[in-house]
């Protein structure tokens, strides 16, 4: 038997996809734990590439794929996607989860929109927006807090009772919406000739319900109670999987608050998000070569001016030749994700929260040819040194300078499968992540491809 939990370390979009996969290989049962349609996880597989959303990575593999409570599920994204796969996949929804509706995603965009139009000046790091992914995450997840929001069991309940709720919801936010003066529509983002666009599109209660009954209809078989799943699997001794989602500085409680998803992504919240008790578990952190973020709050190592929405042109050259050729944009949107030197002290924060006990190393192939590479071991804020992280002071860490210590660049090492053969800047670099976090650094990856990986001493169960 064995439990391994995978979350990412940083700010998301570490690469956890690539990393996820090599461990399902092994697994009986995934599941993904927290977050809803707001992310997108990428995985080549025999060169096929497949972007999942919503459906945990095991469907892939052809493994058990469950949504845990702690999701928050939008229907129609879901049936998306089961449609995708002809609805051939073994998954099971857990009937606490909350569903996101279509107004959920009003609400968002009202506020983001609102809270935009009132901040000064137009870059938004500190003030303005979250930048969110305009999901309808974080009304979802309040609607649950306050104990109005419909859960699984209700979308796949009676018809007549699903709509009476549907239509008090709608009405419930249109009220807050009003307040700021705005329409209730719905944000529908697009990429026109190459700049990030939202649509509105109004949205009507009548739309909403036939999206919950629709949905809730096709849904309903898959209602399976996970938290009493996963309990038996380990019980029986299979190998199961946490997919977390988003990264540990974005969790709603730990992460740079306000500037958060709404979520738990810590590994321990995962126990709680799934419903089982504390039995040991393995955490793979998930640390991108250097970091990145999409949307405002603070990155101290930032390469692009410290600025969101990134001006491209205000950005350091070493964060244009990383964006060029990692594609550092995101997968909807378009928008450039904001670029850093890697930087050990919010590591650090990561590992305490986690109890990583290993590391995966992303992308670690994307720092060719910069030299030298430049690694944050410390802040000095207001004249002190420090290596511990005020995660919850957001004006400290805009005032935060970056102590840097460099490290020799190296060249091409995509063909690297051995750790001894990688150069000595490389090998450096790793050893600081090991200081920083206090766990092995397992996996590295050095390419896209699925053998573009170096394993150490590394099996997952
Ligand atoms: P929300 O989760 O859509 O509410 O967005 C809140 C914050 O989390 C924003 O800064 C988003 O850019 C960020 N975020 C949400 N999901 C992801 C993800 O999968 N990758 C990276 N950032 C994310």
């Amino acid at each position: 038997m064995g439990l391994v939990t995978i979350v990412g370390a940083l700010w998301g979009d570490e690469g956890k996809g690539k990393i996820t996969d090599v461990v399902n290989e092994q697994a009986d049962l995934i599941v993904k734990t927290n977050g809803g349609a707001n992310a997108g996880t990428t995985f080549v597989i025999d060169g096929k590439k497949h972007v999942l959303h919503l459906l945990p990575s095991g469907v892939l593999r052809g493994k058990r794929s469950l949504l845990a409570q702690g999701i928050v599920m939008r229907p129609e994204q879901l049936c998306k996607e089961l449609e995708e796969f002809d609805w051939k996949v073994s998954i099971g929804i857990d009937p606490r989860l909350h569903v996101t509706l279509p107004y959920h995603l009003a609400l968002d965009y009202a506020r983001e929109k609102a809270a935009d139009l009132k901040a000064k000046g137009d870059n938004k790091t500190v003030g303005g927006a979250i930048g969110t992914t305009l999901s309808g995450i974080g009304p979802t997840y309040e609607q649950q807090k306050s104990r109005a929001g419909i859960r699984f069991c209700e979308l796949a309940g009676d018809e007549e009772k699903l709509k009476k709720r549907v239509e008090e919801n709608y009405n419930y936010v249109k009220g807050i919406i009003a307040q700021s003066g705005l329409d209730v529509v719905m944000p529908d983002r697009k990429q026109v000739d190459g700049k990030y666009v939202v649509n509105e599109v109004p949205l009507t209660p009548e739309y909403c319900q036939q999206v919950a009954v629709e949905s809730g209809r096709k849904l309903g078989k898959y209602l399976s109670d996970v938290s009493l799943e996963v309990i038996e699997a380990l019980g029986a001794g299979k190998n199961v999987v946490f997919q977390g989602a988003q990264g540990t500085m974005l969790d709603i409680g730990f992460g740079n608050y306000p500037k958060v998803t709404s979520s738990e992504t810590r590994a321990p919240a995962a126990y709680a998000a799934v419903g089982i008790p504390p039995v040991p578990m393995r955490v793979i952190g998930i640390v991108k070569a250097y970091p990145t973020k999409v949307g405002s709050g603070p990155v101290v190592t930032c390469l692009d001016g410290g600025r969101w929405p990134v001006d491209e042109a205000c950005s350091d050259d070493i964060a244009k030749t990383i964006r060029k050729r990692a594609n550092e944009r995101g997968a909807t949107t378009g928008r450039a994700r904001r670029i850093g030197w890697p930087d050990m002290v919010v590591l650090k924060y990561s590992s305490q929260l986690n109890g990583f006990t290993n590391i995966a190393l992303t992308l670690l192939d994307v720092l060719h040819d910069i030299d030298p590479i430049k690694v944050c071991v410390e802040y000095e804020i207001d004249g002190k040194r420090t290596d511990a992280y005020p995660s919850w002071d957001l004006d400290a860490l805009a005032r935060a300078k970056p102590v840097y210590k460099e490290l020799p660049g190296f060249g091409d090492i995509t063909g690297v499968r051995e750790y001894g053969q990688l150069p000595d800047g490389a090998k450096q670099y790793i050893r600081l992540i090991e200081q920083a976090t206090g766990a092995p650094v397992s996996i590295i990856s050095v390419g896209p491809d699925r053998e573009q990986t170096i394993l150490r001493d590394f099996k997952p169960f």
